[in-house]
């Protein structure tokens, strides 16, 4: 009898060709498909690399009632003979090729499975992530792992050939909250204590600096417990580094290295070098964010100083301290946009925060515009030349308070862009952006807090506007942007004791405070402290570039849903009294 255990595994599915006919091979895998036409049974056979056809003839009785028992999902390995296709598949590289069963094995039976393992399969996020190991062995999920692989494995030979050193720093560490909410961890020795874990490595970085560590690096999850979207996971994995004795440029032009080599080896791109800069000042005012998308323009327009007398209430704004009145032109477009999709844009711009939208459309030099009647004619004018006075133009018009207005003329931009269809999905628009200014201020806390972290150097030549006017003072920080995604960001830190607790007063932070959260770095700046720098990428969305992706789920095994619960093994999950009482916890109320 040919059923044999001893089947060694000599070739894979998705790597046979034509060259390979009369080979005797040996393949294992999953039953992707079985077609029983009477006296000849056809298995698409499926492996890490691909889909293999595998012919059984019912010639040999005990092989061929095994494969009439084949169902979806069935790991079965086979050995025969690979001969040519009569009716070539072109689909599939092993389309030429087929192979006669002469041994199988079945490893393992499989239930139905829930979910087709099929690229394309449209069922449900809930479903693909409960049962996320079926959801895997889908070859677009598998491509995309191991092109993350691959990049991280080019980012390692990178850095390690500039001498940069893979440094491990802990996940239990002190809470020391700035920036995003900490995920906690009770300690069970030290009642009523907790770690957090970490949202970055920041300060652990800084400390190998101290320590004289030269150049550091570390491919590093980190944690944040804040509102998830598309491109943002709670735990999420940081390329980190940081180098001594190194200024803004040098870690910009290395960076510009490494990315460029990421790009070109993974999808044969060459990124512009140098990276084009723009200051945070001309992102804003031109695309109303800090992470503008370059890929197509629709630029922002100030318009504030021509209405600002405006007897039209919507324009109020343009009067207002930290309010204007901004738009931005779809010009020859206005065309491909009907009353009715214009309406739709004003319900886009009002799920963005704004009270509504005005516009003005120029069709073949007439104008024709709801709010024209509450302007006079020189605000007309004068709007439709700031626009550049076209013979066609469709001018979007918001009133608010600054962030609104950018927030919301930043959301249309990209509307406005992707209904055009003139988003280059192939397309990399990347961009370092600087000059980034130190703190803004937070309304609700009333208090300035840092814009990058309070780590950053400021400017030298703004420091003395600490003390009087903190809003103008810039930090050495640089974020590096790629089709309106922020990749990574930056920065040159403070490396002298009282520099930094000058930053920590002016955010408000008591002596005690700084004490008990940062005592011990502020010390350690105090016993020599090169200059230093460095940058953390986000690993998962440089990812998501790669492999082009428009969910960060697609490059993470085994992510997280928008609520933070992982449908696989349904964490976070309760625990028990014991568990409770040893960490000394109470739970005292649950809002379901
Ligand atoms: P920052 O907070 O800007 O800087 O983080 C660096 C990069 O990490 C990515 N990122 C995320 N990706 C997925 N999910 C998230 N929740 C998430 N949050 C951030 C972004 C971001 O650019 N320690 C500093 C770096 C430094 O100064 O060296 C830091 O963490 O792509």
């Amino acid at each position: 009898m040919s059923i044999t255990n001893k089947l060694k595994r000599d070739h894979m599915c998705g790597e046979l060709r034509k060259e390979d006919v009369g080979k005797t091979v040996t393949i294992m895998g999953w039953v992707a498909k079985a077609r029983d036409l009477g006296g000849l049974i056809f298995i698409d056979l499926r492996d890490t690399t691909g889909i293999c056809q595998i012919v059984v003839r019912d010639e040999n009785p005990d092989i061929f009632k095994i494969a009439q028992g084949l169902k979806s999902e069935y790991v079965i390995g086979v050995r025969g003979v690979l001969f040519e296709r009569e009716s070539k598949n072109k689909n599939i590289p092993t389309g030429d090729v087929e192979l006669i069963v002469e041994e199988i094995k079945v490893f393992d039976e499989a239930k139905t499975p829930p979910i087709y393992i099929k690229d394309d399969d449209n069922v449900s996020d809930e479903m693909r992530l409960k049962y996320r190991y079926l959801d895997l062995r889908k070859s677009n999920l598998q491509k995309n792992l191991k092109i993350r692989a691959k990049a991280a494995k080019i980012v390692r030979d990178y850095l390690d050939e500039y001498s940069f050193v893979e440094v491990e720093t802990p996940f239990l560490n002190k809470p020391t909250p700035e920036g995003a909410r900490d995920y906690l961890v009770p300690s069970r020795i030290n009642k009523g204590k907790f770690y957090a874990l970490p949202q970055s490595p920041q300060l652990m970085k800084q400390l190998l600096m101290v320590a004289g560590m030269d150049r550091y690096y570390q491919i590093v999850k980190c944690f944040r417990d804040e509102d998830l979207r598309a491109n943002r996971q709670p735990e999420f994995t940081q390329i980190d580094m940081e180098m001594s004795f190194a200024d803004q440029e040098d870690i910009m032009e290395l960076n510009e290295g490494l990315l460029s080599r990421v790009f070109k080896e993974i999808l044969d791109v060459d990124l512009p070098r140098p990276f084009p800069r723009m200051s945070y000042q001309d992102a804003m005012e031109n695309y109303g964010s800090d992470k503008p998308d370059l890929r197509f323009g629709f630029l922002i327009t100030d318009i504030s100083e021509i209405v600002k007398d405006s007897e039209f209430k919507v324009f109020a704004a343009a009067n207002e301290k930290g309010s204007s009145v901004r738009g931005i032109n779809l010009g020859e477009y206005q065309k491909d946009f009907s009353r009715k999709k214009v309406d739709a844009l004003e319900k886009f711009a009002k799920t963005h925060g704004a009270k509504g939208m005005a516009w003005i459309r120029v069709k073949e030099g007439e104008v024709q515009s709801p709010i024209a009647k509450f302007l006079s004619e020189k605000e007309l004018e004068g709007i439709c030349n700031a626009f550049g006075n076209n013979e066609n133009d469709l001018i979007l018009l918001i009133s608010d308070k600054d962030s609104t207005v950018f927030e919301t003329l930043s959301a249309l931009r990209h509307e406005a862009a992707s209904k055009l269809d003139l988003i280059d999905e192939k397309a990399m628009a990347v961009s370092w952006i600087v000059n980034f200014p130190m703190f803004e201020y937070d309304e609700e806390e009333n208090r300035y807090v840092a814009k990058h972290h309070p780590f950053t150097m400021p400017m030298e030549e703004d420091l003395e506007l600490l003390d009087q006017s903190p809003e103008k003072v810039r930090a050495k920080a640089y974020d590096i942007v790629i089709n309106g995604d922020e990749i990574g960001g930056g920065s040159i830190r403070i490396n002298n004791s009282s520099l930094q607790n000058e930053i920590f007063k002016l955010l408000k932070l008591s002596k005690e405070d700084i004490e008990e959260k940062f005592g011990f770095f502020v010390e350690a700046l105090q016993y020599g402290t090169p200059p230093h720098g460095g940058l953390a990428y986000g690993f998962d969305r440089m990812c998501m570039l790669l492999t082009g992706s428009d969910n960060i789920k697609d490059v993470i095994a085994f992510p997280k849903t928008q609520s933070a619960t992982d449908l696989l093994t349904n964490a976070p999950g309760s625990v028990n009294e014991i568990q409770l009482e040893e960490l000394n916890l109470e739970i005292n109320k649950i809002n379901e």
